[in-house]
């Protein structure tokens, strides 16, 4: 049997959540915008120039395109500078044994991301190798919860969304999988994720015969 695994990125492979975070927090704090780690919740898997309009409604600031095309370049600097030293020690625990499981048992697997960042942080943490399609801001033009992200990906590794399953750690990209008829198995906390099929609080949790009987199914 062959099932199409797609993952998510930040949050699911490398904790760049907490990068994009800071990031923001910069920006709000110059505008004198409070922005808390609920706030931040909101942002998780939502595009960067959706991200900042969140956090200007927050605010309840309007601004200039100009001011935030600036802000959005800001952002993204800011958010690279934490990213220069990266290497393979960020890659959360649990995911490489499972990559590799599955590359052992021949299974597919894509990045389904949000992020305009995806190739280079692949890159730094020496997981290009493992994947076999990449989708990312750059190849979608409608943001999780559209499915389109992972209908790309599950397209392009030639399987059917019924036989493709996604790890998300946003609520946004959970509802993405259910709503292309995925399996979505949620990566973080349950309160949050309870849309996701399965739900999982990282990947040193999920045992290789969880992965099988997926494969199997
Ligand atoms: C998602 C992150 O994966 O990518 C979001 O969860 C981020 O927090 C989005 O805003 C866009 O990323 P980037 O790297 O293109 O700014
Ligand atoms: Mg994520």
């Amino acid at each position: 049997n062959t099932k199409a695994f797609i993952f998510d990125l930040d949050g699911v492979i490398v904790d760049t959540a907490k990068y994009h975070y800071l990031a923001w927090q910069k920006i709000a704090n110059e505008l004198n915008i409070e922005f808390t780690h609920e706030h931040n919740e909101l942002l998780k898997g939502v595009s960067r120039v959706r991200s900042l309009d969140i956090i200007l409604e927050l605010g309840k600031v309007t601004a200039s395109q100009e001011d935030k095309d600036r802000w959005l370049v800001q952002k993204n600097e800011e958010y690279l500078s934490y990213l220069v030293d990266m290497n393979e020690s960020e890659i959360l625990p649990g995911v490489f044994p499972i990559l590799k499981f599955l590359k052992e048992n021949n299974q597919p697997i894509a990045l389904g991301s949000a992020s305009k960042n995806a190739r280079p942080i692949l890159e730094k943490t020496g997981l290009l190798p493992y994947f076999d399609a990449i989708v990312d801001g750059n190849d979608v033009t409608n943001a999780k919860p559209d499915p389109e992200v992972f209908l790309i990906a599950a397209k392009l590794l030639n399987i059917t969304p019924e036989n493709s399953i996604v790890f998300e750690d946003s609520v946004a990209g959970v509802q993405a999988a259910n709503i292309g008829n995925m399996t979505s198995i949620g990566i973080g906390e349950a309160n949050t994720l309870h849309e996701a099929k399965y739900i999982f609080n990282d990947f040193t949790t999920i045992d290789t015969h969880f992965i099988e009987e997926l494969i199997k199914e």
